[in-house]
């Protein structure tokens, strides 16, 4: 009995400091400069989450065992996976993960039910929501995730699926989940309830799968931030039906702070949250792709040599990174030629857009990497009233994130999507690989207005010899 209580006791020590951990962790990676220390809070207080789980008093020596083999072999898959993966297919990786909160939280869930059929009153009914409202967003979240996965992944045609009607075919699946769970709450016994339960259960992967199918290639950061979110609040209704307040802590730290990454990277697109959450509600059939539309005028190559001269004689230098910089790895290498600039006292800064690459914060991380000066480093708003007095914006691999058609063409797919507005720039050089179009499919008329340059080229190479010509 002593020792029952002793081991609650450290339970709940142990809870109460990862709990305390982690929002720590979110405070520090709030900011570049503090977010090795954010991430070291996180390791250590998911480390002490983890470890708690010894001191549960239900934990036996068995099945302390069988705990044992599951952490060895979650954390070695966990491992190999992390090591392998690159920088670029990130945000499907993070979509795969949430896969699996959504999973487990559906399977808790219907496990919850069985093991809770002893109970009655009150009592029963908390017990029933919790589980119901757990396994309905899990479902959500796992099916979610899979599509948003498979689109990231490119395995499934990024183009948003518009089915005639299908707003209405979401409401029907919602109608049909909540009679599915009046049937739940009104069954007599708990094995009458399993079959409403399992019904859900299907509208709700249905749900999961259509919502996410509806979406276009454009706004899928902001669907990987909502399920994101979505896998805290399936997270925290595991921890209700566990009795597991840090479980429920975490996921309520998940769910939140997802909720506020999507509304905030909906603010930097221009795209209303409730859109994305209701399967690109307001989305228009034609608008999916309109590659070529903007298609006018001439492009003008540039060579290496010509670069160098320009950057050479510019005061002020604004630097644009885009996926292809991460692609490509040219961080280090533009770091350098940064360097060099700042010597020759040019105003150099780098220009973060928030949505620049494959995952939010992508542009920061690379540069970080490169030990670029986070002073020199501006968001999107604060560097935009500048281009007018720069000499040179060197784009580097990025394409929709400076594609003025979002803000001049409105039959753009991106129509209303902030930019950054290089081509106010004296002369802005692209580098790029080709006429390819960008993530969202789009030409770009940037590419072809007069005091545009393209460099042609893989951008590690370009950047590594516009570096030899001013050493
Ligand atoms: P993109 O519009 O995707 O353009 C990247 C460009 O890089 C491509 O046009 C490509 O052209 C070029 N490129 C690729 N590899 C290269 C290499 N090795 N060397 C030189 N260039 C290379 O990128 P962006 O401007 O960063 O915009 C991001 C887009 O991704 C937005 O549409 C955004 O909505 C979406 N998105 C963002 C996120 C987050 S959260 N950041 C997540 C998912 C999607 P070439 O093939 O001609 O070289």
């Amino acid at each position: 009995m002593e020792t029952m209580i002793e081991h609650n006791g450290m339970l709940a020590v142990l809870y109460i400091v990862a709990s305390v951990l982690f929002i720590l962790s979110l405070g520090g990676l709030s900011h570049p400069e503090t977010s090795r220390r954010g991430n070291w809070f996180g390791i250590i207080g998911m480390a002490l989450a983890v470890g708690a789980t010894f001191f549960h008093p239900q934990v036996t020596p068995q099945s302390a065992g069988v705990l044992i083999a599951m952490l060895v072999l979650g954390g070695a898959i966990g491992s190999v996976v992390a090591a392998k993966i690159a920088m670029t297919a990130m945000p499907q990786l993070v979509a795969g993960f949430h896969s699996f909160v959504g999973l487990a939280a559906v399977c808790e869930g219907i496990n919850s039910y069985v093991a809770g059929m002893g109970l009655a009153g009150a009592e029963q009914v908390i017990h029933n929501t919790e589980v119901f409202i757990g396994v309905f967003i899990g479902a959500i979240t796992f099916t979610g995730s899979v599509v948003a996965f498979g689109k990231l992944q490119g395995i499934v045609r990024s183009k948003p699926l518009l089915l005639p009607g299908r707003h209405l075919i979401n409401l029907l699946a919602a109608l049909a989940s909540l009679y599915c769970g009046t049937l739940f709450f009104t069954a007599a016994d708990a094995a009458q309830g399993m079959t409403p339960l399992l019904v859900m259960t299907g509208f709700a992967f249905f749900l999961g799968w259509h919502l996410v199918m509806c979406i276009g290639g454009a706004d899928m950061p902001v669907v990987v931030s909502m399920l994101n979110s979505y896998s805290g609040w399936a997270a925290a209704a595991t921890g209700f039906l566990l009795n597991n307040d840090l479980l429920i802590i975490t996921g309520a730290l998940v769910g939140s702070s997802g909720a506020i990454l999507s509304y905030i990277m909906c603010k930097a697109m221009n795209r209303s949250l409730i859109s994305v959450i209701f399967g690109g509600f307001g989305a228009q059939e034609g608008k999916a792709a309109a590659p070529g539309a903007a298609r006018a005028g001439e492009v003008v190559a540039i060579s290496v040599e010509e670069v160098s001269n320009l950057l050479k004689e510019a005061r002020s230098v604004v630097v644009i990174p885009g996926y292809g910089m991460a692609v490509a790895r040219a961080q280090h290498p533009i770091k350098e030629i940064a360097d060099k600039l700042r010597t020759r006292n040019a105003n150099v800064r780098f220009a973060i857009h928030p949505v620049a690459g494959r995952l939010p914060g992508h542009m920061n991380v690379l540069l970080a990497e490169a030990d670029v000066p986070y002073d020199i480093v501006m968001e999107m708003d604060e560097i935009n009233p500048d281009f007018p007095d720069t000499d040179v914006a060197l784009v580097i691999g990025a394409n929709d994130i400076v594609n003025p058609g979002a803000l001049e063409d409105p039959s753009s797919p991106i129509y209303g999507m902030p930019v950054l507005e290089t081509w106010k720039a004296k002369t802005t050089v692209v580098l790029k690989r080709s006429m390819a179009a960008g993530y969202a499919g789009v030409d770009n008329p940037l590419f072809y207005k007069e005091n545009t340059r393209m460099l042609f080229g893989d951008a590690k190479k370009s950047v590594d010899a516009i570096l030899a010509q001013l050493q």
